[in-house]
């Protein structure tokens, strides 16, 4: 399998040649393809193999530590995580998402933003917020789109602001949307660690935490981004939740080091304050920095305005055991070989909504056919095999159209889900930086509702 972009009309198309069906596995899109591991010299071992010995020090330290814990020490540890060192996207990596199988999907992401900015009464600053931007594919999709707008959006201020905790993601990032147009800033101090120019000429900056992006009118995107913060995993037993933890396999042979899944045999600080007493499912997984987030997004989208489209696979506060690794488009051990593979739990888009509480209006989750569809999917793929003329481009786009709207593949498994200020619902008339519209409906919400595309 391998990802070309092409030029079709005015568009790039990027998409999937290959035209193997990728089976859908209980995770991240998995292709039959698969590659030959690219950790195979004893260099690139190096550091997954101090990942162990880091977790297993650790461990032997202070006892067994929380699936939370390993997790963030896997991905996202600033010297060897699996986020911080990698770029696992595509073909070559260990998974493929939605941006990289077809621009539709981030051209129509581009028409959400616009429509929510217009719903908003057009403030004259506009953010774009990505969290966890991958490879920049969505966001360069957007921008196009944007680009291709510009009469509509005329008079925005847009800026462009990214939320990437890997230093070697944002360097493909800042490749694919500014070609040599970004530094690295001089301090660390600095809340930007990047800033430059998008290739559409807009300005563009690199954040750690969504704490240090400015303030101001923004619209939020998030795209298999909670997926990959911590969850702690609790067991329902007979004397109450007990929280499921990492420790060292005694059983493992001499000289070894190995890992196993524990359960802590009192009730620990995180399963007294993270799980229901009305549960009825017998295992939760639960993402308080994901409800952290969320409430941030919320609290921001109250004083400044905007709205949070957040798009994962995910449920509705229904399953279970979900924790999984993948390497190499392959389902993988979370536990063998720490730091080789990408981990991933479900979103729990109940427990998002719990987090949000009152302060925003949250819309969904409806899965990702019915989104795609509403925001006019099919006209889109019509306009583009119209001007197309090239029979292995149109033979891509249909198979990219597929992967992504397919029950059986990704259309029902992957969930929208949005945050919205309350007023952007139930008043037309609002205030500061929105045009009055006494006695007008709202516009509906973009992919949660039919737009009348045909
Ligand atoms: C599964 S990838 C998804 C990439 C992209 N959104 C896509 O759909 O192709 C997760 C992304 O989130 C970033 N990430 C993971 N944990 C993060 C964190 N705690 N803070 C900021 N970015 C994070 C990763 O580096 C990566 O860019």
């Amino acid at each position: 399998m391998r990802v070309c972009r092409r030029v079709c009309g005015l568009h790039s198309v990027r998409i999937l040649l290959s035209p193997s069906v990728a089976p859908r596995l209980c995770g991240r899109w998995i292709s039959q393809l698969h590659r030959i591991c690219s950790y195979s010299t004893s260099q690139e071992q190096a550091p997954r193999h101090s990942m162990l010995r880091h977790l297993t020090s650790k461990i032997k330290a202070t006892g067994p530590i929380s699936v939370a814990e390993y997790m963030r020490e896997v991905l996202t540890n600033p010297v060897t995580g699996y986020y911080v060192k990698n770029d696992m996207l595509g073909a070559d990596g260990d998974f493929i998402t939605s941006p990289e199988i077809s621009q539709i999907f981030g051209e129509l992401f581009g028409i959400w933003c616009i429509s929510e900015w217009m719903a908003a009464g057009k403030p004259k600053d506009l953010q774009l917020v990505e969290f966890g931007p991958g490879r920049g594919s969505l966001a360069s999709d957007i921008l196009r789109v944007f680009s291709q707008l510009k009469t509509v959006l005329s008079g925005a201020a847009i800026s462009v602001h990214l939320v990437e905790v890997s230093p070697k993601l944002s360097q493909v990032q800042a490749q694919c949307l500014t070609g040599d147009q970004s530094q690295v800033s001089a301090s660390e101090n600095e809340p930007a660690h990047r800033t430059g120019t998008t290739s559409t000429g807009l300005p563009i900056s690199w954040y750690r935490r969504v704490d240090d992006v400015p303030k101001g009118f923004s619209i939020f995107l998030a795209h298999e981004f909670f997926d990959a913060l911590p969850v702690h995993k609790f067991q329902k037993t007979e004397k109450g939740w007990r929280e499921v933890m990492v420790d060292i396999d005694p059983a493992a042979p001499d000289g070894v080091d190995k890992l196993r899944f524990v359960l802590l045999p009192s009730p620990s600080l995180a399963s007294a304050a993270l799980t229901q007493v009305d549960e009825k499912r017998q295992h939760v997984e639960v993402c308080p920095e994901g409800g952290i987030m969320v409430q941030q997004l919320a609290n921001r989208i109250v004083e400044q305005g905007g709205a949070a489209l957040i798009a994962d696979y995910g449920h509705d506060g229904t399953k279970t055991d979900t924790f999984r690794g993948f390497r190499g488009h392959k389902l993988h051990d979370v536990l063998a070989d720490p730091g080789a593979a990408d981990l991933t739990a479900d979103v729990d888009f109940s427990y998002l909504r719990r987090m949000a509480g009152d302060l925003v209006t949250c819309m969904g989750p409806v899965s990702q056919r019915v989104f795609l569809k509403n925001m006019g999917i099919d006209t889109r793929l019509q306009v583009l095999l119209r001007s197309c003329a090239d029979q292995s481009t149109r033979a891509q786009l249909i198979q990219g159209y597929d992967m992504l709207m397919n029950p059986q593949k990704m259309g029902e498994r992957f969930q929208f889900f949005a945050l919205l200020n309350h007023r952007r619902l139930v008043s037309p008339e609002v205030g500061e930086g929105m045009k009055k519209r006494r006695g007008m409906a709202p516009l509906p919400v973009a992919g949660f509702s039919e737009l009348g595309l045909k």
